[in-house]
């Protein structure tokens, strides 16, 4: 684990960050609709990786560059490892 992750991962922010996410991709990181990606299980680079895009413009989607304008690197790296640890 990245330092730092651990803490932000317990802040209140980073968990309304993650009731928010849920919305769209299920509070265990599965989504129900077939066109949300599921999160579980996927490897954590992989996830920062988009979610840096998402916030950089690099991967366009208009929902998901709104949802990443506000999160910090050390929560994307929080988050990232928050869906890569759950089982799927
Ligand atoms: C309004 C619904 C919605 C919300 C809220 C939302 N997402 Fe998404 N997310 C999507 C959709 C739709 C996609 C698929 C984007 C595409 O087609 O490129 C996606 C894609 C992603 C991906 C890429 C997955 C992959 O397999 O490439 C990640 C990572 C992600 N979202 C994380 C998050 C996180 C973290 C949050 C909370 C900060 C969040 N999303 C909130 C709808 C949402």
């Amino acid at each position: 684990m990245t330092p730092g992750a651990a803490s932000a991962l317990d802040s209140l922010e980073l968990q309304n960050v993650i009731a928010q996410c849920a919305a769209c991709h299920g509070a265990e990181g599965i989504a129900k609709d077939v066109e949300i990606p599921n999160l579980a299980g996927q490897h954590d680079r992989y996830l920062a990786e988009q979610l840096r895009n998402f916030r950089s413009g690099k991967r366009p989607h208009k929902e998901m560059r709104y949802m990443s304008r506000h999160i910090t690197d050390e929560e994307i790296e929080a988050l990232a490892q928050y869906y890569a640890n759950i089982p799927h």
